[in-house]
């Protein structure tokens, strides 16, 4: 299965993904990259590996339909069955995420429908949570809010800064989104009248 990453920054999860179809655990190939920022540090990573990549500059855009159809035909180019969200710091519209409705996952650094947006980690301290983590889900018109495919939890610490936080929800982020993906190339996964489906059951009713 081909799948292209859109990506705004730092591309750790980029980097997870790509390590894992190096090491032969995500039967994948990553078609290409594409960021938002032209300084994306992740673009970096992609490099490295070889993978075409792209750069859409939002900011070369007077409108967001102008954006969001220059990304489409980029990933179009790319014919890929799966689109990654991962780190993807721009709004999209109702027109991108139908296109790809059911083959458009995105990662969000909480226990939706916890704590959506942006600052997660510093507000899950705030908000004094016992447990936080992160989330994989298909992508519907709805900020953060589509149906969720899988969900890893972590227990806060007494002494956590948002930095040990993040640190930690990032380092299950990174086994989650491959392990994710993995279902999706393998068939096993998929949205239905907005129903998650894993192994042809409802995904809340499966045990992992
Ligand atoms: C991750 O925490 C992800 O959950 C969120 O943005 C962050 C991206 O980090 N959507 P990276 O660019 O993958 O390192």
């Amino acid at each position: 299965m081909r799948v292209v990453v859109l990506i705004s920054g730092r591309g750790s999860n980029l980097q997870a993904i790509l390590e894992a179809v190096a090491a032969g655990t995500l039967p994948v190939m990553v078609a290409g990259v594409i960021s938002n920022n032209p300084g994306a540090r992740g673009l970096a990573h992609a490099r490295d590996a070889g993978i075409p990549v792209a750069v859409i500059d939002h900011h070369d855009y007077a409108r967001r339909d102008d954006f969001e159809a220059a990304l489409m035909q980029a990933i179009d180019a790319w014919a890929p069955g799966l689109v990654v969200l991962a780190g993807f710091m721009r709004i999209l519209g109702p027109g991108f995420i139908r296109r790809y409705h059911g083959r458009l996952m995105n990662i969000h650094p909480s226990l939706l429908p916890a704590l959506p947006g942006l600052r997660t980690h510093e507000r899950a301290l705030e908000e004094r949570h016992r447990e936080h983590g992160a989330t994989v889900h298909f992508v519907v018109d709805q900020v953060d809010g589509g149906p969720v495919i899988a969900q890893v939890r972590v227990p806060v610490q007494p002494d956590d800064t948002a930095a040990s936080l993040e640190a930690r929800v990032l380092a299950e982020e990174h086994r989650l989104y491959p392990r994710v993906i993995r279902w999706f190339a393998e068939g096993r996964l998929s949205l239905h009248a907005g129903t998650v489906m894993l192994d042809g059951a409802p995904v809340a009713q499966v045990q992992r």
